[in-house]
């Protein structure tokens, strides 16, 4: 006899049916089947008010404190990523600062990965000890003793990106929480760039996951969001100091849309992490190219590690890597591209490429040398047809003049 599955229990379904499903309500009065959009910033106070909870989060009161739409996104993915609970946010930023913003004081210690996306780079170089007198030690996060030198007594948190943006370096989620753990500190991933069900961090030791919802998860370039997801008790924490009193909350309609593009979130992953083995592969044969990083490739410095923490699934789909050729030359390779578009963000159903020149970085000595020799191009491998991908790149190579090459 074969177990019959039940959509309402994540442990006994499958990664597409808890994605078409997870979080998902039969609306009571419509019998609407899927979530509705509830545009509503205060829901009705029940008869006697005066034994309420005002900054309460288990009644639905006011949508700061939580609303349906943004409830049943919760929900999804404390599912999806094997969590006990999450808080949505407006941005993924915001989910960040809430984190740090919880869990800190004045006077405490982070160990922060010395390349992760801009906004930490400066919360952890400036805004936070400079404001709130926190002290931030950055460090490579592939150098496992560098991370435990750079730990002190008073270190509460290690900080890093699940594959770090944009140099694609891999953390190893399991050695950090050991690390972490032994110090009495927790450890934090910003898991952007693997969503579930291609990486869960949680079931190797992390303590918090961030994602940017903005990116794969909504997949469709068409909202803002950002989530934390991990124990109960920490992350009702982060709601209540950094939702409910601080405010960040995400809107009822972008948190519709996030739960309707996360149904089809394995399916994207899967075409996602196709199409980017291989353009990474044509990249990297390719001579007019300088350098490549992508974790797939078996030459990148993280490659066995990639392996081994993915379980071979697959190795993202964020590639960084730069023409052999000044910044003219990069940005003459992009505006002669037809099908990948020239634009901020990752994660969308379009291919996006930035170009981010080799200064750019105030300060960060992450970079590997290729990137502060040439700059780089950061692209996010759509889900266009791959052919079609890899035609538009070497036609636009094809018609680049390259000037100021170094290497021929
Ligand atoms: C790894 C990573 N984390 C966080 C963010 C910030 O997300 P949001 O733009 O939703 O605030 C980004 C944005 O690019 C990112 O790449």
């Amino acid at each position: 006899m074969t177990t019959q599955p039940d959509k309402d229990d994540v442990s006994s379904i499958g990664d597409h049916t808890a994605a078409v499903h997870a979080g998902n309500m039969i609306d009571a009065g419509s019998g609407a089947i899927r979530t509705p959009i509830v545009m509503a910033n205060s829901y009705l106070l029940p008869d006697d008010p005066a034994a309420m909870n005002w900054s309460g989060t288990d009644v639905l009161m006011y949508t700061r404190n939580g609303g349906v739409n943004q409830l049943a996104l919760e929900a999804k993915l404390a599912a999806l990523e094997g969590g006990e609970e999450a808080a949505a946010f407006a941005t993924g930023v915001a989910a960040l600062h809430a984190v740090f913003f919880t869990l800190l004081r004045s006077g405490d210690h982070v160990v922060v990965s010395n390349v992760t996306y801009e906004a930490v780079w400066r919360l952890f170089s400036e805004l936070l000890p400079e404001r709130y007198g926190v002290e931030a030690t950055f460090v490579d996060v592939s150098d496992l003793d560098a991370v435990r030198s750079a730990i002190r007594p008073n270190t509460r948190i290690l900080h890093a990106e699940t594959i770090a943006n944009p140099t694609t370096t891999v953390a190893d989620v399991g050695a950090l929480a050991a690390i972490a753990h032994d110090a009495g500190a927790l450890l934090t991933v910003d898991a952007t760039f693997t969503p579930p069900p291609f990486y869960r961090a949680l079931a190797d030791g992390a303590d918090l996951v961030v994602h940017s919802l903005t990116k794969y998860i909504n997949g469709h370039g068409d909202a803002m969001g950002g989530a934390v997801i991990g124990s109960s008790a920490l992350v009702d924490r982060i709601r209540h100091d950094a939702l409910v009193d601080v405010g960040g909350v995400i809107s009822p309609f972008n948190a519709w849309l996030i739960m309707r593009g996360s149904v089809t979130l394995p399916l994207r992953l899967a075409q996602h992490l196709a199409s980017a083995q291989r353009v990474a592969r044509v990249l990297a044969d390719d001579p007019r190219i300088a350098f490549v990083e992508f974790p797939g490739l078996e030459g990148h410095a993280q490659h066995a590690l990639a392996t081994r923490q993915f379980g071979g699934r697959g190795y993202g789909a964020m590639l960084a890597f730069a023409l052999d050729g000044d910044p003219a030359t990069q940005n003459r390779f992009v505006s002669n591209l037809r099908v990948i578009t020239s634009a901020v963000s990752l994660g969308h159903d379009e291919s996006l490429i930035v170009h981010v020149g080799p200064g750019a970085r105030g300060g960060s000595d992450g970079y590997p040398e290729g990137f502060r020799t040439y700059g780089h191009l950061r692209l996010s491998v759509g889900l266009e047809d791959a052919d079609d991908l890899v035609a538009d790149i070497r036609s636009a190579l094809a018609r680049t003049e390259i000037t100021g090459a170094r290497r021929r």
